[in-house]
């Protein structure tokens, strides 16, 4: 067992956990965050990203002891907590607005893909957005809806 300790949506946590564990089931399993959702388990998917240190992750391929003392972010942490209670990212309300999701099981990989585009100045480009989001799957929508709604939010703040 290896004890690691790290900060997820700016909460420090620690778990005692083994070294190979996947990041993806310490964060569902261990922490109870479970929007960073399982698809194929080989990185191919997009479905359990996460954004590590600035960077866009499928957490299914990393193993916590990499994890140690870095800064992790998932959809949990999108929303803004106010006084009125929760208030939805603005790319959350985009794919609301836009209709982005569908069956929802990319929807978490995606808003962290696109948030990390938007976070490193990305603008409402389609091919941009397209190439952002590239790692993502969705047997859902045709991504245009997708896409719309990632363009929405970075119009509202470019
Ligand atoms: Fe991680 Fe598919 S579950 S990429
Ligand atoms: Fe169903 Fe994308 S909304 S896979």
């Amino acid at each position: 067992m290896t004890a690691v300790r790290f900060l997820v949506n700016g909460a420090p946590v620690e778990v005692d956990v083994p070294g190979m564990r996947r990041l993806l089931d310490v964060l569902r399993e261990d922490l109870g965050l479970t929007g960073a959702k399982e698809g194929c388990g080989e990185g191919e998917c997009g479905a359990c990203t996460v954004i590590l240190d600035g960077e866009v992750v499928d957490s299914c391929l990393v193993p916590i002891c990499q994890v140690e003392g870095r800064i992790v972010r998932t959809v949990e942490g999108l929303a803004r907590r106010t006084g009125d209670g929760p208030v939805l990212d603005e790319l959350q309300q985009a794919f609301l607005e836009a209709g982005g999701a569908q069956c929802g099981i990319c929807t978490p990989g995606m808003l962290m893909a696109a948030r990390q585009y938007l976070d490193a100045g990305g603008g409402p480009d389609d091919v941009a957005i397209r190439t952002a989001i590239a790692g993502n799957l969705c047997r859902c929508t045709g991504y245009t809806k997708i896409v719309e709604a990632i363009a929405q939010a970075a119009s509202v703040h470019p």
